[in-house]
């Protein structure tokens, strides 16, 4: 009897996500897994035969900075993600959350998607309304204090009582498999906490081992205080730390992420587990409203370009730069983004060329930095991370400017988000593993999303498999949505 497989991937380079060099290899796959790495002999049968003759095989990619809370379920396909080789999708960045539900700040609308109360119904929605990517998340800690203060501006420190049922509903997430805490701490409410305050409900992921994820309080001049502050909470707490988005932003602080590597390497020497993210560009994301707030637009901070990505009240104005609106409502920049925010309100997100690419480079090239998008699903012109934050690094920085080495690449990829997140059976390609994966030619492989034009797919990767299934197929996304929740330390 010949053996049977439901899809074969013959004859691709695989890399397995540990960083190692690549083998020869076939895989056959049976259901949501992975039963054979090695020779699959010419006469098993398969439903399909997929040909990876020089093309790369590697675990699918696990986005572990993803604002996608309430995409999954309005575009359940998840174009940009899909097919730029994401697999596994990691919610709840930067503080913001979906629960408890009243507080949900949602950058998609809450238009027709399905209810919940609290992250063990937020599980079982993306479990009855499937996308195309598996769902895990982090507990915004923005949220949880949005719903014990009320008013998100109002600047006085949690009470006790209101303490401790932040933590209580920490608890909770964390019993229903959310992988740890997040914060933004330049955004309302989160600035208002203090580093004790973000401590104490921190202290909740001490038994879960969950980790402690920061948008921290400065990403300019303060920037390695505002690191000190993210190692120190994840040592009070005694957590893994993961610092959102690695960057000096600004012309100003151009090259400090020199000192704040050496300073997450200190961390480290001294036993601590401290990574962070990065998207592979010199631009940022946020709401206009945050920029105003943190004083980008004060006339010392230097010329840097602001691109409108997405305008809820007035889409005419997306793609736009504020500089060019200013210039037609004959106002200064700081009066112009008024303006704007008093027209179209707090739903503004602006792209700001901030970085260096130096910086970019010097991040990306680093043992301690694993990749995530960032990606904002909003609006005609997000910035172009959405979709080509994977095959970025892997054409431009990997085979075109020769940064790193593919296997490291794919390793910040899969293998290292994987065990940081505490994801098993992802992340890996090895027997008994989840079938997430990606075929794509090293050769050819490039991100075709830009500033001008964002929503583009990437060259090069033919075939993203979730769960099994094809999601990506000859190029083409197939509209399948295998993808499923996936809670903390389960497969
Ligand atoms: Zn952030
Ligand atoms: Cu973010």
């Amino acid at each position: 009897m010949p053996e049977h497989y439901d899809r074969i991937i013959r004859n691709g380079a695989v890399y397995d996500g540990s960083g190692a060099p690549p083998i020869e290899a076939d895989l056959g796959i049976r259901g949501d897994t992975i039963a054979t790495v090695g020779a699959v002999p010419h006469d098993a049968e398969a439903g399909e035969v997929i040909d990876a003759t020089g093309h790369a095989v590697s675990p699918g990619f696990i986005d572990v900075h993803s604002h996608d809370d309430t995409l999954v379920f309005t575009e359940p396909e998840m174009f940009g993600k899909s097919m730029q080789g994401i697999t596994t999708v990691i919610n709840g960045n930067c503080g913001s959350g979906v629960v408890p539900r009243a507080f949900r700040r949602t950058i998609t609308g809450d238009e027709g998607i399905p209810d919940w109360d609290d992250y063990a119904g937020y599980f079982a929605a993306v479990e009855a309304n499937p996308p195309a990517v598996n769902v895990a998340t982090l507990v915004g800690f923005g949220a949880l204090r949005a719903a014990v203060i009320g008013d998100r501006a109002d600047p006085r420190p949690a009470t006790d009582d209101e303490r401790a049922q932040m933590r209580t509903w920490m608890r909770e997430s964390l019993e229903a498999g959310c992988v740890g805490l997040s914060t933004g701490l330049i955004y309302e409410p989160d600035r208002y906490a203090s580093m004790d305050e973000v401590a104490a409900v921190a202290e909740e992921l001490r038994p879960f081992e969950a980790i402690y994820a920061s948008h921290v309080r400065g990403e300019g001049e303060t920037l390695l205080e505002a690191h000190a502050e993210a190692i120190e909470i994840g040592r009070r707490a005694n957590v893994p730390v993961q610092i959102s988005h690695h960057k000096a932003s600004g012309p100003k602080v151009w090259g400090l992420v020199n000192d704040s590597l050496a300073q997450i390497e200190r961390a480290r020497a001294d036993g601590f587990d401290v990574t962070a993210d990065q998207y592979p560009y010199t631009a940022g994301s946020t709401r206009l409203f945050a920029m105003r707030q943190n004083g980008w637009f004060e006339p010392d901070e230097g010329e840097m370009e602001v691109l409108l990505a997405a305008v809820a009240e007035r889409p005419e104005w997306e793609g736009r730069t504020v500089a060019d609106l200013a210039g037609e409502f004959d106002l200064p920049i700081d009066q112009a983004v008024n303006k704007i925010l008093d027209e179209a309100g707090h739903g503004v997100f602006a792209i700001i060329f901030s970085m260096s690419e130096d910086d970019v480079r010097t991040v990306l090239a680093h043992p301690t930095t694993m990749i995530g998008t960032d990606g904002i699903g909003a609006g005609s012109r997000p910035h172009p991370r959405l979709w080509g934050t994977y095959p970025r690094v892997l054409g431009r920085y990997v085979r075109d400017e020769g940064l790193l080495p593919l296997e490291t690449a794919i390793h910040k990829m899969t293998g290292m988000p994987a065990a940081k997140f505490n994801l098993p059976g992802r992340g890996t390609i090895e027997e008994g593993a989840v079938a997430d994966l990606v075929v794509f030619d090293p050769a050819t492989v490039i991100d075709v999303a830009t500033y001008e034009d964002p929503k583009r797919p990437p060259a090069g990767m033919p075939w993203v498999l979730v769960n099994g299934e094809p999601v990506v197929r000859a190029g083409q996304h197939t509209r399948a949505i295998p993808g499923r929740p996936v809670r903390f330390g389960q497969r």
